[in-house]
C-alpha cells in the first residue's frame, strides 16, 4: 500500500461516524475498500455520494468521478481535506438521478461505489448506468444492504451470473464482475435472469418461458431477504412440484373411485348414513 493511501486511510479511520451529516463509511469498510482496490490495481473509479470514500479513492485512482449533491455538508468537508488529491477527482454535482444518465465515461470503470441516494429506485437506477461500464474483473460495492429495497438488489446480484459475491463487511457488499456477457441494457430478458427463474411463483410456467432453466440452475446463494426469509429457493421449487404432483394424483384417484361399480352400488348406503347424521 502506498504511503499516501496509508496516511489517508489512517486519517479516515479515525474520523467519527458522523464526520459529515450524511453518515460516513465504517473504518472496517474503508479498510476493505482500500484492500480490494489496491489488490486489483484499480485506475478508473466512480462513486455516488461523497465522504471519506472520496478522499481514499482519490489517493488510489488515476481518475475518480464522484456524482454527488451539494446539499448537507459532505461535499464541502471532503473538498477541505488535505489528503484529497483534487487533480484526480471530477466532482459531478447534482442529483445522480439526472447526472449519471447524462454522463459519458471515456474509459471502462475498474471500481464503483454506490452510496448516494438510498430510496427506491435510485440505487437501482445507478446500477443500471454503472453495470454497463464496469469492466470484467472490476469491482462493484453497494452500501446499506440492510435497507430492504437495497437488500432486494443485493439478493438479485448474488444470484446474477455477471457478478461474483466476494464479501460483506458490516452492511456493505463487494461484488466482482465475472466473465459472463453483459445483460442487454436496451432489451428485455427477465426470463433469462436466474433470480427470476428461481423465485417464479409457478415454476411449471417458468418452463414455458425458458426451457431447461432447471438443469442450468446452480445451488441457491443463501437465504434471501434477511433473517425472516423462508426456505431455500430450490427447496421451495421442489416442494411446489411435489405438492402439485400429489394433488394431481389424488384428483385422479378420486375420479376413478367415483366412476367405479362399488361406489355406485354403495350410493344408497351413503345417502342413508348422511340422513341419519343430519337427524342427530
Ligand atoms: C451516506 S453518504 C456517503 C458516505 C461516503 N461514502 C463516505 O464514505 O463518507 C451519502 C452521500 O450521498 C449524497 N447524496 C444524497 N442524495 C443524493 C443524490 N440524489 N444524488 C447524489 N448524491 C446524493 C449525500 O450528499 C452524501 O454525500
Amino acid at each position: 500500500m502506498q504511503d499516501t493511501l496509508r496516511e489517508a486511510l489512517d486519517w479516515a479511520c479515525s474520523r467519527a461516524g458522523w464526520w459529515h451529516d450524511s453518515g460516513n463509511l465504517h473504518p472496517e469498510v474503508l479498510r476493505s475498500l482500500a484492500d480490494h482496490a489496491t489488490r486489483l490495481g484499480v485506475r478508473v473509479t466512480a462513486e455516488t455520494g461523497c465522504g471519506l470514500s472520496t478522499v481514499l479513492l482519490s489517493t488510489i485512482a488515476e481518475w475518480h468521478t464522484c456524482f454527488t449533491v451539494a446539499a448537507g455538508n459532505s461535499l464541502e468537508r471532503v473538498q477541505d481535506v488535505a489528503y484529497l488529491r483534487h487533480d484526480h477527482v471530477n466532482f459531478v454535482v447534482g442529483p445522480s438521478q439526472l447526472t449519471l444518465a447524462r454522463h459519458s465515461f471515456d474509459r471502462p470503470l475498474d471500481f464503483v461505489l454506490i452510496d448516494g441516494p438510498h430510496g427506491f429506485p435510485y440505487p437501482q437506477m445507478e446500477y443500471f448506468h454503472f453495470y454497463q461500464r464496469i469492466r470484467k474483473g472490476g469491482l462493484l460495492v453497494i452500501d446499506d444492504i440492510h435497507i430492504p429495497t437495497i437488500r432486494q438488489m443485493y439478493d438479485f446480484l448474488r444470484d446474477e451470473k455477471m457478478w461474483t459475491h466476494i464479501e460483506d463487511v458490516m452492511t456493505t457488499a463487494f461484488f466482482q464482475r465475472s466473465e459472463e456477457p453483459m445483460f442487454n441494457p436496451h432489451g428485455d430478458g427477465w426470463e433469462t435472469q436466474q433470480f427470476n427463474q428461481r423465485h417464479f411463483q409457478d415454476s411449471a410456467s417458468m418452463d414455458i418461458y425458458c426451457s431447461g432453466w432447471r438443469e442450468r440452475m446452480p445451488p441457491p446463494p443463501g437465504p434471501i431477504l434477511g433473517a425472516n426469509s423462508v426456505e431455500a429457493p430450490s427447496a421451495l421449487i421442489a416442494l411446489n412440484d411435489a405438492r402439485r404432483e400429489e394433488i394431481a394424483r389424488l384428483k385422479l384417484e378420486n375420479a376413478s373411485l367415483r366412476s367405479s361399480t362399488s361406489w355406485r352400488l354403495t350410493a344408497p348406503l351413503r345417502a342413508l348414513s348422511s340422513a341419519v347424521r343430519r337427524r342427530r
